[in-house]
């Protein structure tokens, strides 16, 4: 590569962040969802949104020079990549880029380098907490946050209920499960299996409308609770992206080699021993997605 284009690579990463903040904020204003039916000015789209039109115009137009939209005689458009942006496009990542530039997330990694000086969470140095307990504090944001989940997941859940056979299982736990977007697909695909969404109570309050909306609510108990504390037994389909930089790892995987240990677990490839801190157990290998 050139002087020139490694330059230019390097400064189009280093400037990512106001693409990223960009996509953002066309997101949670839902720019993808007006534009729909068809391409519309930066005049119509503010009075959509209740937003500044000069200032929209121009985020707009800075998402058009990056194939975020389209600009043609003064009405923007859709792209293959704003598709993405439609709340209910198949594969959306709308909530997921609403949730990327939220204050609270947003300003945690800008202090990713407290983090390296220190080795300590940038996030509790600025907010006291952990991001669980923040958001278990502020409902809204953590509305997005699993509303971005189920984004996320929705993008694996089909491959991965296809690919993994769960014939001859009785029931499934999904530990860190969020709203049930995985399970609820697994479900679907495995009608003689029953299902437990685990996650904590204020998450799994939530979680009905998923399970209904795929047609396994009757075979899928929800349990709230923390995995720290004791998981519920069965297959356990351990934290699906539960996140490892909070320190939970170690001690959640405890819990589930725990719950793993009161299910029979037959003795095939597929199962690995591994130490749980308790004693050896066997436990699935782990992480789905
Ligand atoms: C990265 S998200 C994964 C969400 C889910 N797999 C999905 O696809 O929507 C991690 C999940 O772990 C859950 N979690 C975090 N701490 C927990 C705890 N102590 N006990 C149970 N679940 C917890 C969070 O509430 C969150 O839903």
């Amino acid at each position: 590569m050139s002087y020139l284009l490694e330059t230019i690579y390097l400064l189009r990463m280093t400037n990512a962040f106001q693409v990223s903040q960009a996509i953002h904020v066309a997101a949670t204003l839902g720019i993808a969802d007006l534009l729909e039916d068809g391409p519309r000015s930066a005049d119509e789209l503010a009075e959509g949104t209740g937003t500044d039109a000069p200032t929209l115009y121009r985020l707009l137009r800075a998402l058009a020079s990056v194939g975020v939209f389209t600009e043609i005689d003064g009405r923007f458009g859709l792209t293959p990549l704003a598709e993405y942006l439609r709340t209910d496009a198949p594969g959306s990542l709308r909530a997921w880029a609403m949730q990327v530039g939220q204050r609270y997330f947003w300003t945690s990694w800008g202090h990713l380098l407290h983090s390296v000086r220190t080795g300590e969470p940038a996030f509790a140095e600025l907010y006291g907490t952990t991001p669980w307990e923040y958001r278990a504090a502020h409902p809204e944001e953590d509305a997005v946050f699993n509303a971005a989940m189920t984004n996320l997941s929705a993008g694996v859940v089909e491959a991965v209920a296809r690919r993994y056979d769960f014939s001859g299982y009785g029931v499934l736990v999904d530990v860190g499960g969020g709203q049930g977007a995985l399970l609820a697909a697994i479900l679907a695909a495995n009608p003689n299996l029953r299902g437990i969404l685990f996650d904590q109570p204020h998450i799994v309050a939530a979680a009905g409308a998923l399970l209904e909306q795929a047609g396994v609510a009757d075979r899928c108990e929800v349990v709230g609770g923390s995995f720290f504390d004791t998981v519920p037994a069965g297959l356990t389909l351990t934290c699906s992206r539960a996140s490892s930089t909070t320190g939970m790892t170690r001690r959640r995987s405890r819990s589930c080699a725990s719950a793993a240990r009161r299910w029979p677990i037959p003795e095939d490839s597929s199962w690995s021993s591994s130490s749980s801190g308790r004693g050896t157990s066997r436990t699935r290998r782990s992480s789905l997605t």
